[in-house]
């Protein structure tokens, strides 16, 4: 069985050949950064252009990586939930196209579900049941998740995603975008105890939840005073007041995920925890995550690197449908928002 996966939710063009052994036959990822990082931030607009653009020449070179015609093709899986609506529409107009074209049937992928598929790619062994975390840009969430296909919202943000914080972040300090890893490095010359910064909901011991909008508004005050202007308190930053404040801050925010993430697994009673999604890349919460998963004996599995910002190889996941026949037809929808 041979799958092609599209993934264009948000600001990556990209698309994967997959073996029903989880073997990756080819993965293409054309990153947008450049086009968003004037603006701090995705804009969704120059993300759904970019997509036509690219679509067509990212399918290509992938059948190409992969030496196939589209002749071996068992499916075509792409991810029409959750997203940017333009993006979304992009990848799922391709893929009807070929399915049609090709006469394949279509498969749907929950992106956030194929996040945590990432771990299952990894991993090379069954990780389901299990607790799946996402962090990233757009969300951060916690499901119990009974199989690939089968996952229970547990709990997720009241405001801003972990990775929106990131990027928020970032821009308030005058780093680059994408936010996270410029934090990261940022990070790694402060001290993260240099600035008392709340940890939201971390206190509420029953409460699986998280709330990143107060740290951020935290961190602004701590550039500039209420009523003050940020653009000028940000250029007036040493260099070793951002390092130290993108290292308070990170260490707030992976407080908050790390022990949420505990929570879960107590309540739930699972042994397993999953994570993935861009914040995952982040080298200071997974060594936070290994630590908890030291002293509680949890089975940690953290998407790799390249897996944790979006691909299509966690697309993997439509195998899954395509063994339990679950196909869709062409009036298969996007669906931009979520809710559960
Ligand atoms: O999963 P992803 O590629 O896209 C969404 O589905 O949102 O995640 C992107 C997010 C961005 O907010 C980015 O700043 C964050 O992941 N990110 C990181 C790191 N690398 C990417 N955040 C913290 N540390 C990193 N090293
Ligand atoms: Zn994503």
């Amino acid at each position: 069985m041979l799958l092609l996966t599209l993934e264009s939710t948000c600001d990556e063009t990209a698309a994967a050949v997959i073996d029903d052994r989880l073997e990756v036959l080819a993965s293409v990822v054309a990153s947008q950064d450049r086009l968003h990082e004037k603006y701090g931030g995705v804009v969704p607009e120059i993300a759904s252009r970019a997509h036509v653009e690219r679509i067509v020449p990212v399918i290509q070179e992938t059948l190409d990586q992969a030496n196939i015609r589209s002749e071996q093709l068992t499916a075509i899986g792409v991810a029409n939930t959750p997203g940017l609506a333009g993006s979304l529409l992009v990848g799922l107009s391709a893929a009807k196209a070929l399915a049609v074209a090709w006469g394949k049937p279509l498969v749907a992928v929950n992106h956030l579900q194929a996040h945590v598929y990432a771990c299952r790619m990894a991993a090379r062994r069954e990780v389901f049941p299990c607790v799946g975390m996402v962090v990233s840009g757009g969300h951060t969430s916690l499901y119990r998740c009974q199989d690939a296909v089968d996952f229970e919202l547990l709990g997720s943000t009241i405001d801003d995603a972990a990775g929106e914080a990131f990027d928020k972040v970032a821009s308030m300090l005058g780093l680059t975008y994408p936010g996270g890893p410029a934090i990261q490095k940022a990070a790694a010359a402060g001290n993260p105890q240099a600035y008392q910064l709340p940890r939201p909901l971390l206190g509420d011991a029953d409460r699986l939840a998280f709330s990143f909008s107060g740290l951020k508004t935290a961190v602004r005050y701590q550039i500039a005073g209420q009523g003050s202007s940020l653009e000028s308190a940000t250029a007036r930053l040493s260099s070793a007041e951002v390092a130290d404040l993108a290292a308070s801050f990170q260490e707030a925010a992976i407080d908050c995920l790390v022990g949420k993430a505990e929570l879960a697994l107590q309540q739930t009673g699972l042994a397993r925890l999953c994570v993935g999604g861009g914040v995952a890349a982040n080298q200071r919460f997974r060594q936070r995550l290994e630590a908890m998963a030291e002293t509680t004996g949890v089975d940690l599995v953290v998407a790799p690197l390249a897996l944790c910002t979006d691909n299509a190889i966690m697309g993997a996941i439509a195998i899954e449908r395509v063994k339990q026949q679950r196909f869709e037809s062409l009036d298969l929808d996007i669906y931009p928002r979520l809710d559960f």
